[in-house]
């Protein structure tokens, strides 16, 4: 994890957010190459999920809804965690989590399943068994925290300004239902998908990127008929339309993959059945997407808060409705730090990130051999222009070849193309494999099919 960490702010994915004051709790920004590799895993979830499909359409919501939507949605209420504060360093910790570490190794608790017990209860638990911080401290009492941030929309506060930002990007989808039905020539089953930042007031933070107060999320409601759809098979479709993402577009080792059911307990409040795919992070198997048979809660209650009729038509038999949704929902970020992870590599002589070419941020360097010689500068710019219109192109004429190619090799760059003395008379340039290591001379007319063969 420290290595992960050190090489993506070594190379520019990732800095903490603010860093010339200090930085702000668990704020990240995406240099560089991070915004490339984002963009690229964004590109291919919206063309896989949206563009490629026959029953997908998209949508880009606001961040700040009407307040009501979250009523409706139960967020404002229930979206909360159990949260005690160390009394002297006054870090706040998830009661549950406290609990949880407490009774490991206490046979007597052993049949207490921590994840069922309601806030009052954590809150008697904690103070009776005299629980302390990890840092040894007495608590204080246990309090409900809203994971949704509030903010104030106009000039005075007060609590009818009050708004939120969305802590999903789901509720925007439901709250434009009838507009997409009405504008658009959609019959069920379809799905309305749409990516963007969604915020929480987290408690349990740290190990990086995994869990952040501002992230991007990829969110699809794919809406059908229950009479006509088996719920179980819509759930078993989005499973193997994930899988399939994260092993044949981002290039992710099966064996690091899991799925994992939540237990009634566990679940959302508007869930019927919920499935994590979990990635096997360095700090252990965690979720990165959740899939959720979320039935017709949120249109049922956003048709009851708001009185607009969100139902639906079907246009053979006339049936009214309010159709069941199935939701596969990721964190954009958590997909890249899984992609970091799991194509880091240490070899003897190099650090090398060995990300699928199709998402590595850039997919090809050239570089002219020194950058002193103008007509090989000019012949290398040349190269340059002509790659840059099919691929994403790095541009380097600084310091030793070595060097670039180290660069290259932590940035997950799969193809470097020098062009020295030789590709000036017999116009061949040499054509590096990250993953090899192998150089290859190729006349230059070959350089973009080559590339496009094995990419
Ligand atoms: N609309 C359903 C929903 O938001 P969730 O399980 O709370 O469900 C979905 O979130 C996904 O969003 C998670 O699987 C995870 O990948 C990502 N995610 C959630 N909270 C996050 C956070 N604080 N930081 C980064 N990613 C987060």
């Amino acid at each position: 994890m420290d290595k992960i960490v050190s090489l993506t702010k070594r190379r520019g994915f990732i800095f903490p957010t603010s860093d010339i004051y200090g930085g702000l709790a668990n704020g990240y920004d995406y240099g560089p190459l991070g915004v490339e590799l984002l963009r690229n895993i964004k590109e291919l979830w919206w063309k896989r999920f949206i563009r490629t499909r026959k029953d997908m359409v998209g949508l880009d919501s606001q961040i700040i809804l009407h307040p009501k939507t979250w009523e409706a949605s139960g967020h404002v209420g229930s979206f909360a965690d159990a949260v005690v504060e160390d009394t002297v360093t006054h870090k706040r910790y998830r009661a549950d989590h406290l609990v949880e570490a407490w009774l490991k190794g206490k046979d007597e608790f052993k049949n207490l399943v921590v994840e069922n017990m309601k806030v009052d209860e954590l809150s008697t638990f904690v103070k009776k068994n005299k629980l302390m911080s990890p840092e040894g401290n007495p608590v204080s009492e246990t309090k409900q925290f809203d994971l949704l941030m509030k903010t104030h929309l106009g000039s005075l506060e007060g609590e009818k300004d009050t708004v939120y930002l969305r802590g999903e990007t789901a509720q925007g989808i439901f709250t434009n239902f009838k507009n997409v039905l009405d504008s658009t020539r959609v019959k069920l089953p379809f799905g309305i998908g749409q990516i963007g930042k969604s915020f929480r007031n987290e408690i349990t933070l740290g190990q990086y990127i995994f869990r952040t107060f501002e992230f991007e999320q990829g969110e699809i409601e794919y809406f059908f008929d229950p009479e006509k759809e088996d719920p179980k098979e819509m759930l078993k479709m989005w499973q193997d339309a994930m899988w399939k993402f994260v092993v044949e577009d981002l290039g992710i080792n099966e064996k690091n993959l899991r799925w994992r059911r939540h237990t009634d307990a566990e679940r959302s409040h508007y869930s019927k059945d919920t499935y994590d795919l979990d990635y096997r992070f360095p700090f252990g198997w965690k979720e990165l997407w959740g899939v959720a048979y979320r039935t017709d809660y949120d249109l049922k209650q956003q048709m009851k808060y708001s009185g607009t009729d969100l139902q639906y038509t079907d246009p053979h038999t006339q049936k009214k409705f309010i159709p069941h949704v199935i939701e596969p929902a990721v964190g954009i970020n958590r997909l890249m730090f899984m992609v970091l992870c799991d194509s880091y590599r240490e070899e003897a002589e190099r650090v090398m990130l060995q990300i699928n070419p199709a998402i590595a941020p850039y997919s090809v360097a050239v570089f002219p051999l020194v950058s002193n010689k103008p007509e090989l500068v000019s012949k290398a710019e040349k190269v340059f222009e002509l790659l840059s219109k099919h691929f994403h192109t790095y541009w380097d004429d600084r310091g030793n070849i070595g060097k670039r190619y180290k660069y290259q090799d932590e940035a997950g760059t799969p193809f470097c193309v020098t062009i020295d003395y030789e590709s000036l008379v017999e116009h061949t340039v040499t054509i590096r494999d990250r993953d090899t290591m192998k150089q290859t001379r190729i006349a230059s007319t070959e350089l973009i099919s080559h590339i496009m063969k094995n990419i």
